[in-house]
């Protein structure tokens, strides 16, 4: 995966003038991007592993799943959004890719409680490949 792709994602400039869900959607995911950077720098080295520190950041990520997901609802695709018309039209591809998305990172609370930093590492990609495989179709390009 790449994870180039969520860096530039995470350093996008903030959006002016999006309020209400349109707005606490961006933000959650941004944070999700940050988690995702943080866990990033340190399962490749960057900086010194901690096993609290990823489990705390997975969990944290789980919870942003979770609220992320009631945060399209209809008639939010105006506003400044980024998300694409699919959202409203693909409905049911949309939820099943978020859907996909809370399953992975659930594998990823559990390689982080059992502390195997391998299985740990598989995990993230397989939430990073999640991520993008939903902002194809569902996050209007750059
Ligand atoms: C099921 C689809 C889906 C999944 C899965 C998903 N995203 Fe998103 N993401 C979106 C959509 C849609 C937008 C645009 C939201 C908007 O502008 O209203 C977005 C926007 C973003 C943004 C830009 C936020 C901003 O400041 O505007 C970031 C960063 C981001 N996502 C990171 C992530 C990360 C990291 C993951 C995985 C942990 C992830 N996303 C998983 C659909 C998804």
């Amino acid at each position: 995966m790449s994870l180039a792709f969520l860096l530039a994602a995470s350093a996008a400039a903030a959006h002016e003038g999006a309020t209400g869900v349109v707005a606490q959607r961006m933000d959650i995911m941004k944070q999700m991007g940050q988690h995702m950077k943080t866990l990033g720098t340190m399962l490749t080295g960057k900086t010194a592993f901690d096993q609290g520190t990823a489990q705390r950041l997975a969990e944290t990520m789980h919870q942003h799943c979770e609220h992320v997901a009631h945060m399209f609802p209809p008639g939010s695709d105006g506003h400044h959004t980024e998300a694409t018309p699919a959202v409203w039209t693909n409905r049911a591809e949309f939820d099943a890719s978020m859907r996909r998305l809370d399953a992975a990172v659930e594998e990823l609370m559990a390689a982080a409680a059992s502390g195997d930093k391998v299985q740990l590492v598989a995990k993230f990609k397989a939430v990073g490949q999640e991520c993008s495989g939903c902002h194809d179709t569902f996050r209007q390009k750059k």
